[in-house]
């Protein structure tokens, strides 16, 4: 297509929105306003750079995200469909869950009411995204709950134990069972859980949560030794405290506060769901294709520090 200044549109987005950008500077700075007006027009009609073709992770990908209307979820699921995945998410909050999907293009996301306990929600909920696309390529576990704010164990009930363990530790094992019963079959595929930095250290929250995350660590590993003779990667992220919906409950926050006051190790930078779901994004693409049985913490060093040490801080 030519413009009446001659230039020709590439067939690359990346370099078609780079020559783009050249000439806006170019019209700004040799006084032609008119000139930028439309060439800035031009450049919405391209879309956002990071959505270019020569960025984009998952094209062809088929992705089922658990506890995908959650806070971590619903950004993972936004970032696989801007990288070109088709993303399933499955969660118990449906209005949520068919919202995030509705701003996503139904083209590129769908919902499937999925409670992770429940084996035949999550077997319906692999079996959905196989006859809707014809295939899984990545199952994100990342369906949790903390379970009560209750420290003492002598005030911990086993139900409210057993609660957290079923939807944290049983919601994972199922995910990846019935994941790998695709995935085995095609002889590849890739399984991510969401641990935490409960994986691996104690004393940062409930008895539950801490043994449940311990858990999901010892399921990515053993997963991972089985299952990478099918060609099947399995890891696990591990995240510091990140600001949704659980975080905020567990911590009394409000909607719109940053968690400033959680202490921190890495100064000057907080963690968001964008900085998670960019390790899943990772972990779920080829980039990370010889990457199997791994735990991707992402603390800005806060486990590897100990109370006592030389340092300033
Ligand atoms: N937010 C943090 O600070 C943090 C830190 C480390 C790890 N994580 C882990 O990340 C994952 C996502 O947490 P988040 O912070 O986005 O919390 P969130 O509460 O925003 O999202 C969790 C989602 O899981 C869904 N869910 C709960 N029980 C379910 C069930 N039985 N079946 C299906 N879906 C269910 C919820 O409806 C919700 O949409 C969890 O596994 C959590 O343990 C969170």
């Amino acid at each position: 297509m030519a413009y009446p200044w001659n230039i020709t549109l590439p067939m690359k987005k990346k370099s078609h929105h780079h020559s783009k950008i050249a000439f806006l500077k170019d019209s700004i700075l040799r006084g032609k306003p008119w000139l930028a007006a439309h060439c800035f027009q031009l450049l919405q009609e391209v879309g956002n750079p990071d959505t270019s073709v020569e960025g984009i992770k998952l094209e062809g990908k088929v992705a089922l995200i658990t506890g995908g209307a959650g806070g971590i979820g619903s950004c993972t699921a936004k970032l696989f469909s801007q990288h070109g995945a088709k993303v399933l998410i499955a969660d118990i909050q449906d209005e949520k869950g068919h919202l995030i999907c509705r701003d996503l293009g139904p083209s590129s996301a769908s919902f499937i009411h999925c409670d992770v306990t429940k084996e035949l929600d999550v077997s319906n909920a692999i079996d959905e995204a196989v006859a809707k696309h014809g295939k899984l390529d990545i199952m994100f576990n990342n369906a949790g709950i903390l379970g009560p704010k209750i420290i003492n164990i002598l005030d911990n009930d086993a139900a409210e134990f057993e609660n957290t363990m079923r939807v944290n530790v049983l919601g994972a094992f199922l995910g990846t069972k019935h994941a790998a019963r695709v995935m085995v079959p095609a002889g590849r595929g890739c399984v991510i859980n969401s641990a935490s930095v409960c994986s691996v250290v104690g004393g940062i929250c409930t008895h539950s949560y801490v043994s449940s995350k311990h858990a999901i660590l010892g399921l990515t590993r053993n997963t991972a030794v089985e299952l990478g003779k099918f060609g099947i990667r399995v890891n696990c992220v591990s995240p510091y405290v990140v600001p949704t919906p659980m975080s905020r409950k567990f911590l009394n926050s409000e909607d719109d506060d940053p968690l400033e006051d959680v202490y921190s190790n890495l100064k000057g930078v907080a963690l968001m769901p964008q900085d998670v779901a960019e390790a899943v994004l990772y972990l779920g693409s080829d980039d990370s294709k010889y990457v199997s049985g791994n735990n991707l913490v992402i603390d800005g060093g806060v486990t590897v520090a100990t109370p006592f040490n030389i340092f300033d801080q």
